[in-house]
């Protein structure tokens, strides 16, 4: 009977100091198990006679109860330590800002485009396109440029094989031949930008082989140059985000306009570079004019009737004195660091619907 409290006591001691589940588990086996202490006790029970077995049979039950319920005790305070601790050691900080993917940017020249193309649909410009394949037809002889213009030598044109009906074929070099394709299509009013890709064989810091332009053009009756300054002078102020920009028109030369002109903006050559809209310098932005008749009458427009101002800008160009870029080639070079550099926010231009 002494042994029995004894057997109880020291069993229910090394239950509360088993300190892992493998040790509580090895516990119940050696107490409870099919040859635990308790249960090998149970078994000998049948070597008593009457009382004695009773009373000692009610004491081991007495002791089996308490260390199986000793045992359970013991087993849901491990579980539950064994639970905290994971959950201490598992802990996500859910204040912690997350891993960012690297994000690609839109291309300063596609920002220049889109922003140049919003200001003149603003003023209800449709967009028009042609082929960067042209013919010598469209490129140059439609658009009173004659054979003896420098445009045509071999050094800025990049000529390609003449087709098979003998057509001589070639990389346009600027956007105006979308002009004759637009007035031999259309009837005025024509209001049309076209915007695209033009190629001319040249390559140093402000050239390369392949650029952009926007061509625009206006064709209705009674247009004349007060359109033409107004229009460009809005474009231009808009555009650099000056308002009061200054914009200046100085008379030039170009076969499809009569008068033509080109556009200075105000600016300042100062030490730290270019300032635009400031100081007393000026800066060729653009070509524009008054669409030559011959021009309106190569295109089966009856120029008697109808006048037309024209222009056409490098995207490039304005590009680099928006945002400031030094060297035209870099537009070309695949380097992440000026991509992220110069790049503008992608989010940003499918929130304002562009890109896609
Ligand atoms: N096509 C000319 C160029 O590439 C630019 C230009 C000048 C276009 C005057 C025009 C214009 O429409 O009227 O240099």
């Amino acid at each position: 009977m002494e042994d029995l409290v004894t057997l109880k006591a020291s069993i229910l001691q090394k239950i509360s100091e088993a300190n892992n589940l493998k040790a509580l588990e090895d516990l119940r086996v050696q107490t409870l198990g099919k040859q635990g202490s308790i249960t090998v006790l149970m078994k000998n029970l049948g070597s008593l006679e009457g009382e004695a077995r009773k009373e000692q049979g009610q004491k081991l039950n007495d002791v089996r109860a308490s260390v199986g319920e000793a045992l359970d005790k013991q087993l849901a305070y491990l579980e539950a330590e064994a639970l905290s601790h994971q959950l201490i050691s598992e802990k996500i900080d859910i204040t912690l800002p997350g891993r960012s993917l690297p994000q690609g940017t839109i291309h300063a020249l596609s920002e220049a485009m889109f922003e140049a193309i919003s200001i003149f649909k603003d003023m209800g410009f449709w967009i028009a396109e042609g082929p960067e394949i042209e013919d010598d037809e469209h490129n140059f002889t439609a658009l009173n440029i004659p054979e003896t213009h420098p445009a045509r030598q071999e050094q800025d044109t990049f000529y390609l094989p003449k087709d098979e009906k003998g057509t001589i074929q070639l990389l346009r070099t600027h956007t105006s031949p979308v002009q004759i394709r637009t007035m031999r299509e259309k009837k005025p009013p024509l209001r049309i930008i076209a915007p695209g890709r033009v190629y001319r064989s040249d390559f140093d810091q402000t050239h390369t082989p392949t650029f952009h332009q926007i061509e625009g053009f206006y064709v209705d009756e009674g247009v004349h140059m007060g359109h033409l300054k107004g229009c460009l002078t809005e474009f231009c102020r808009r555009f650099f985000g000056k308002p009061k920009l200054p914009v200046r028109f100085r008379p030039s030369f170009f076969p499809f306009t009569e008068p033509s002109a080109e556009v200075d903006i105000g600016c300042r050559r100062g030490k730290d570079g270019l300032e635009i809209g400031e100081g007393s310098d000026w800066l060729e932005i653009l070509g524009c004019g008054m669409v030559h008749p011959k021009v309106l009458k190569n295109c089966g427009i009856d120029p008697q009737k109808y006048q037309g101002f024209a222009f056409g800008m490098g995207i490039e160009r304005i590009a680099m004195l928006k945002f400031g870029i030094p060297d035209l080639r870099s537009f070309y070079e695949p380097d992440l660091r000026w991509l992220s550099y110069y790049g503008f926010d992608a989010a940003k231009a499918l929130r304002e619907g562009r890109g896609l």
